[in-house]
């Protein structure tokens, strides 16, 4: 009898331990998930260092694990290496940054075959969107810099891109993210704002 009391007591002490093992490590993803969220910032200058293919493939297995509409991932990525092309889009669209030192940008597009049809179509770029703002993310993680760069609505920048990278007519690019070492640490920006916030109603 007495031993069956020790083994239980050990055996409760055992789980206890487990349960605030599983607590700190859950309080720890959080503080690390958060702290990424909140010191991103938009980075447009690089070292012009290149960057490895495993980095790549991190960046895009992130941005296609967001969400999308009915799971439709209507989404299509080209990935600009090419030192000359990225030279040539940066000067022919200053705002996209590609000529900076970036290693690579990820030009996010929507694939309007897979975008669902009718009045829902719209939804490809909320689709897209998240997987850009997955894949900034994930290169902070990374410690490499980002900027999202915008293409869609701006048709005159949508032809430019598609004439660009020989795109066919049902891949929409939404924007661009040149990606590379930073060569700058913009502050952070404290965008929290409670007086924009309503609870139940406006
Ligand atoms: C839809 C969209 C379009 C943007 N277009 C550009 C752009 O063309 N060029 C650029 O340098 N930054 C662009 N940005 C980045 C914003 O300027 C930047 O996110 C904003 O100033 C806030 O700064 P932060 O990203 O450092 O928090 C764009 C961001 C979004 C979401």
């Amino acid at each position: 009898m007495k031993k069956l009391i020790i083994i239980m007591a050990a055996a409760m002490l055992v789980a206890c331990s487990a349960d605030k093992n599983k607590q700190n490590s859950e309080n720890m993803k959080e503080q690390v998930v958060l702290e990424n969220i909140q010191t991103r910032t938009s980075i447009r200058q690089f070292t012009g260092e290149k960057i490895l293919q495993e980095h790549v493939d991190k960046l895009l297995h992130a941005a296609m694990s967001a969400p999308s509409a009915i799971n439709r991932q209507p989404w299509a990525f080209v990935v600009v290496t090419d030192q000359q092309l990225l030279d040539q889009m940066g000067e022919a669209m200053p705002n996209c940054r590609c000529n900076n030192g970036a290693a690579v940008a990820f030009v996010m597009c929507g694939d309007m075959t897979k975008a669902i049809d009718g009045d829902m179509q719209g939804f490809w770029i909320h689709d897209v969107s998240a997987a850009t703002e997955n894949l900034l993310l994930a290169a902070h993680a990374m410690g490499l810099g980002a900027v999202w760069t915008g293409v869609y609505p701006r048709m005159e920048r949508v032809k430019m891109v598609q004439d660009f990278l020989s795109l066919p007519e049902h891949i929409i690019p939404l924007c661009i993210v040149p990606v590379g070492v930073p060569a700058e640490q913009p502050a952070v920006k404290d965008k929290y704002n409670a007086e924009i916030i309503h609870y139940n109603k406006w």
